[in-house]
């Protein structure tokens, strides 16, 4: 029995130490700790330009994206309602970002804003690792893939390391 306790006891203040949490550490100042995942406030705002461009759009809706707006470069082969909610729900959202992060929400297909570009070289870039990289990588699923919300996670600078 004692020799059962001898055991039993260590483990048991292993196991509880296991469980505490360790005190966090204080955030070093001056460094604004990233927004939350998925924390989206701007989600809203988003969706009223949406609603806004699909109404100047009306009746060109299934129409491909590239005969229904000025400057499309990527698009060409899909509808131009799909397009304009890919904009929402897959870019933007995943990016943490609002419309106007990208675009003068004025003249959509302005270029001014350098983000615009680096979006397409993104899509670019993302292509190229799927199709080069981890659909032919020996072991790996010929599926596997990833997109903007793999790196981006909501936020507009993929993080570099975890808090
Ligand atoms: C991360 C950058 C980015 C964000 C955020 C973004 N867009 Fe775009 N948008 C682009 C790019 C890039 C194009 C051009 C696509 C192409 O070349 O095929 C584009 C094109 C467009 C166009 C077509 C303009 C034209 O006439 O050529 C519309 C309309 C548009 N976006 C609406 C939106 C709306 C609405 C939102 C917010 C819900 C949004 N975009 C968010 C990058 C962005
Ligand atoms: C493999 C990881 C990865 C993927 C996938 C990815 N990005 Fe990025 N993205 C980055 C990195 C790294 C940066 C530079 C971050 C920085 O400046 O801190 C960046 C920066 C950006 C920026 C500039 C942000 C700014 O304001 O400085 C935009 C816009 C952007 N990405 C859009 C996209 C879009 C749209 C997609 C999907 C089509 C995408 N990214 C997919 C890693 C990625």
């Amino acid at each position: 029995m004692k020799k059962l306790l001898v055991f039993f006891v260590p483990l048991f203040a292993i196991l509880l130490a296991w469980q505490t949490p360790a005190p966090t550490p204080n955030p070093a100042p001056n460094r604004p700790r990233p927004a939350p995942v998925n924390q989206d406030s701007l989600r809203k705002e988003r969706q009223r330009m949406v609603e806004e461009v699909l109404a100047e759009i009306k009746g060109k809706e299934n129409m491909r994206a590239d005969s229904v707006f000025n400057n499309i470069k990527l698009f060409k082969n899909i509808s131009a309602e799909r397009m304009v909610r890919l904009m929402d729900e897959g870019w933007s959202k995943a990016l943490g970002v609002g419309c106007n992060h990208c675009h003068n929400v004025n003249k959509w297909s302005d270029e001014a804003k350098p983000d615009k570009q680096l979006a397409r070289d993104m899509a670019a870039m993302t292509n190229k690792i799927n199709k080069e990289m981890l659909q032919t990588m020996k072991g790996l699923d010929e599926k596997s893939s990833i997109n903007c919300t793999s790196c981006h996670m909501g936020r507009k600078h993929p993080a570099k390391r975890l808090d």
